[in-house]
């Protein structure tokens, strides 16, 4: 089964956030979630998001200037659960099995500078990645990925539908075929 997977994504500064916001939702698209929710009105990355579908396909969604706190107790009131990542949760592979039994919808928090206190009271799980500080890229694709794994479930094995382009693996050299050329 497809577990549903939004990520809200904290924080982000116009500017000096737009690389590591743009790879957040990038990484989850990459990952099987379903979109990401910006707490912020910089439309420049779902902009790039859109020119990834177009080329590469998917249906993932960008939705700026979100109000964090009712995206989350909208989340909750319709039977969704919150996953906080934070170095200072419990740990991953603690608290991974009583996601997978209690989150059919998950959203997941990731902030980027420092995150406000209600998030840990809101959150059903605040969960780290390890206890030591990285990044919320890196802590959002080993959650994905054990998250997937657990599922029997591979999106890096998946391809996506629509598109205009698809990479034909190759060992040496970059191969791109067109869409519907043989
Ligand atoms: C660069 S960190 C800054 C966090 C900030 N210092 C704080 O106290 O909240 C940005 C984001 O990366 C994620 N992150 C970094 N290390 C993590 C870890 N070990 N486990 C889970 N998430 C982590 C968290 O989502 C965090 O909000």
């Amino acid at each position: 089964v497809k577990r549903r997977v939004v990520v809200l994504r904290l924080g982000h500064r116009p500017l000096r956030d737009a690389r590591v916001t743009t790879h957040v939702a990038l990484t989850a698209r990459a990952l099987g979630a379903s979109g990401m929710l910006l707490a912020s009105s910089d439309i420049g990355v779902s902009k790039a998001l859109e020119a990834v579908k177009e080329r590469w396909g998917g249906d993932f969604f960008v939705e700026t200037s979100v109000n964090w706190q009712s995206e989350i107790k909208r989340w909750k009131a319709q039977g969704g659960k919150v996953v906080h990542l934070t170095m200072y949760g419990l740990n991953l592979p603690e608290v991974l099995d009583e996601i997978l039994e209690n989150g059919e919808e998950l959203l997941v928090v990731v902030g980027a500078e420092k995150v406000p206190r209600s998030v840990y009271q809101l959150a059903d799980w605040n969960v780290a990645v390890g206890g030591q500080p990285h990044s919320e890229i890196a802590a959002l694709a080993i959650f994905l990925d054990r998250l997937n794994l657990r599922q029997g479930r591979d999106p890096l094995k998946e391809s996506f539908e629509g598109g205009e382009l698809k990479i034909i693996p190759s060992a040496r050299g970059k191969t791109v075929k067109k869409k519907g050329e043989g």
